[in-house]
């Protein structure tokens, strides 16, 4: 099959070897942008006075045909084309002559790539970033129902302090506000028009480059045609981006796990996002969540490597860079598809609120109470430290929990402990007073939640 480029060529490469170097059966997925490029490029041409108006509007014609059938999934791609580029200006001079031709007017295969990737990639990001959002609320409403509801606080997976489970779930909001925060500010690196900068070195066709950025509401341009054709930062980015994101829902998933265990028994996850196992027939295992967890180890591979394609590539394009797609367009649909299945599956669960707090009453996490409590009367911490060090002993001697113990052995240990002392033990409480900024108390919590929920609007 003769190629677009085969003019200095008098043999052809074996089949096996063409396919080794197509990707249209990948970046097929940039059809859309592809054709909206060229649309913007070629009325670019005919405002610059480059091609003739005639000539534009057959070819504008000619590319909107090809959108439509493209959104209608109409189009059929050929390996012998390579590409979504080459394909595209195929099918466009079958539809309308040889004029369709003069479309690569001004223009090369390396600034139409980058331009496809910052266009496809402008639109998920901000679907991303809208996804991250509802998560976010899901997680805030939930929170808003267990404000008073409490959880054991775990440091080293042993039990630590208790906590509010709104407290918990909101540490996650903020994690995800951060990762919407990055891909917020990512946009503005993704939102800039390497069109017009030719192969590498622009052109001496009159172009207008600040005109095709504006046509495909870029807010600005490359400044540098190397640089325009050859970054990939932007790709690298997004991928580093995602894998901070995956690894907060992998953190998640990963507590929903021991959540839901028989062990833990804090939370169920809902049938409509369980499996069952096809032999034992008592088992509901968390799938989703383990999915989701193990997901992320995939989208870290793509950062991986893109960075290492890009390592000790020379300016400008090389072909190397066309091994920058699949792992982009793999962790767009992983992010999307993890974002979505979590927030179902958190919006779902149901919370055990008597498990979670019969929890926070078998154990020490109350300890800490007691040697703030004789602080607070002055002794110096270290030694309240180690007398409530010596009343957890005796309670493990005995089989108790601080809570059991009488006042009289508290008051052997110090005369300072008082009746109240109890009430300083009960975990509602212990909660309750952490008020310090960002802390468990319900108030903060309170007020965490508001202020986030105003975030989500703006
Ligand atoms: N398919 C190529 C890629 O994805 C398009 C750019 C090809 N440019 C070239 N000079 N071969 O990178």
């Amino acid at each position: 099959m003769k190629k677009l480029w085969g003019g200095r060529f008098t043999k052809t490469a074996a089949q096996w070897v063409d396919d080794f170097g197509a990707s249209i059966h990948f970046d097929q997925q940039l059809v859309e942008e592809d054709i909206e490029g060229s649309i913007a490029h070629v009325t670019m041409l005919g405002e610059c006075g480059i091609l003739p108006k005639e000539d534009v509007e057959t070819i504008k014609k000619g590319l909107t045909k090809l959108l439509e059938k493209a959104k209608n999934g109409e189009l059929s791609f050929s390996v012998a084309y390579e590409d979504i580029h080459l394909n595209i200006e195929k099918m466009l001079i079958d539809e309308i002559g040889p004029v369709g031709g003069k479309l690569h007017t001004g223009r090369s295969r390396n600034d139409q790539v980058a331009t496809d990737m910052h266009l496809y990639l402008r639109k998920r990001v901000m679907e991303i970033i809208e996804l991250i959002r509802q998560l976010q609320r899901v997680l805030v409403e939930k929170a808003e129902q267990h404000i008073e509801t409490l959880i054991p606080g775990y440091t080293h997976l042993q039990r630590a302090q208790p906590i509010s489970f709104a407290h918990h779930l909101m540490a996650y909001v903020w994690m995800f506000e951060r990762d919407r925060e990055r891909f917020t500010e990512s946009l503005k690196r993704i939102n800039k028009s390497p069109l017009g900068a030719g192969a590498l070195a622009g052109t001496t066709f009159p172009i207008d480059r600040h005109l095709t950025a504006k046509l495909l509401s870029f807010d600005s341009i490359y400044e540098n045609s190397l640089d325009a054709v050859s970054d990939r930062d932007f790709i690298i980015e997004f991928l580093s981006h995602s894998s901070m994101l995956m690894m907060h829902l992998s953190r998640f998933c990963e507590e929903l796990i021991l959540w839901s265990s028989e062990e833990f028994k804090f939370i169920e996850i809902d049938d409509t996002f369980a499996t069952g196992s096809s032999i034992m027939p008592q088992k509901k295992n968390p799938d989703m969540a383990e999915l989701i967890r193990g997901k992320t180890g995939r989208v870290y591979g793509h950062l991986i490597a893109l960075l290492t394609v890009m390592k000790g590539l020379p300016l400008a394009y090389n072909k190397d860079m066309q091994e920058d797609k699949e792992g982009m367009f793999d962790t767009v649909q992983t992010v999307i598809g993890s974002l979505k299945i979590f927030a179902g599956m958190i919006e779902t669960m149901t919370v055990r609120v008597d498990v979670m707090e019969k929890a926070t009453k078998q154990d020490f996490s109350n300890a800490t109470e007691l040697a703030d409590y004789l602080a607070k009367k002055g002794v110096p911490f270290r030694e309240a430290h180690e007398i409530v060090g010596k009343l957890v002993l005796t309670c493990l001697e005995r089989g108790i929990f601080l809570m059991d113990l009488p006042l009289d052995v508290y008051r052997q240990a110090s005369p300072l402990f008082e009746e109240d002392i109890y009430e300083a033990l009960d975990p509602h409480n212990a909660v309750n007073r952490r008020t310090s900024a960002g802390g468990t108390g319900f108030t903060e919590v309170k007020k965490a939640i508001e202020k986030v929920k105003q975030m989500l609007e703006a």
